[in-house]
């Protein structure tokens, strides 16, 4: 486990108040946060949490965060998850571990996103990290071929897609939603905005991983410390 992601996700606990209800990113970074605040549960604190992934529940009740269904709450104050990239407006690329759909749901219904992130992650143009895009199998081809059109012409400097296999190679790798997700190499995405609109135009792309004007705090961390830097938005 990286220093940085440690001094990440304990920063994170700062913004963690006792009766909220929290939303669960996922991913390695966002499961050091979950094992944290699992110590900070069993030391008192009352917390709910929302997971983002299968995976993110199963680490979540081995570290006795209760969970509950999303359907059961009426509000959710604050998520915390791990990104990709994230560029210098926190507008964030998220989906490398293919759970991107659950994280938008979340992270949009949320009254505050908290990201944590080690330095790598910090970027001027979002792109270099391929672009994941969560679309139904159902006329996969037609789709991927307007996904190619939207990239190409909002900017984007290169639109290759490859479809994400399986770890062991034994097929196309299928979200918890049930979906396929195509890896977009942009290379750079000068217009994120514009990109992640027109993406979400087209009927077969059920999520992106462009995630604007969600995040409200960036914490960094590195090996000795982390910067929380936050964003006051109108
Ligand atoms: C999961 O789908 C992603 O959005 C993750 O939040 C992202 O890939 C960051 O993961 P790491 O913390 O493992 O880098």
């Amino acid at each position: 486990m990286s220093q940085a992601k440690e001094n990440a996700a304990m920063a994170a606990l700062d913004f963690v108040e006792s009766g909220m209800t929290l939303g669960l990113g996922s991913g390695s970074t966002a499961e050091v946060f979950l094992e944290r605040l699992g110590e900070r549960i069993a030391g008192g604190l009352k917390v709910q949490g929302i997971p983002t992934s299968q995976r993110t529940a199963d680490v979540a009740e081995e570290n006795g965060v209760p969970l509950v269904e999303p359907d059961k709450v009426e509000s959710i104050q604050l998520t915390i998850d791990g990104a990709d990239e994230v560029d210098p407006q926190f507008s964030l690329i998220k989906g490398g571990g293919a759970c991107l759909l659950r994280e938008k749901i979340i992270a949009h219904a949320s009254e505050r996103m908290v990201v944590i992130v080690d330095a790598s992650k910090m970027v001027e143009t979002l792109g270099e990290f391929a672009l994941p895009i969560e679309v139904d199998p159902f006329g996969m081809a037609l789709t991927a071929e307007q996904i190619y059109a939207a990239l190409m012409q909002s900017g984007c400097e290169n639109a290759q897609t490859v479809l994400r296999q399986k770890k062991d190679g034994s097929g196309p790798l299928v979200t918890d939603g049930g979906h396929y997700i195509l890896d977009s190499r942009c290379k750079k995405i000068p217009k994120p905005a514009d990109t992640a609109h027109m993406l979400s135009q087209i009927p077969g792309v059920m999520e992106h991983g462009l995630f604007i004007d969600l995040a409200d705090v960036i914490i960094i961390g590195e090996t000795d410390h982390a910067k929380v830097m936050e964003l006051a938005r109108e």
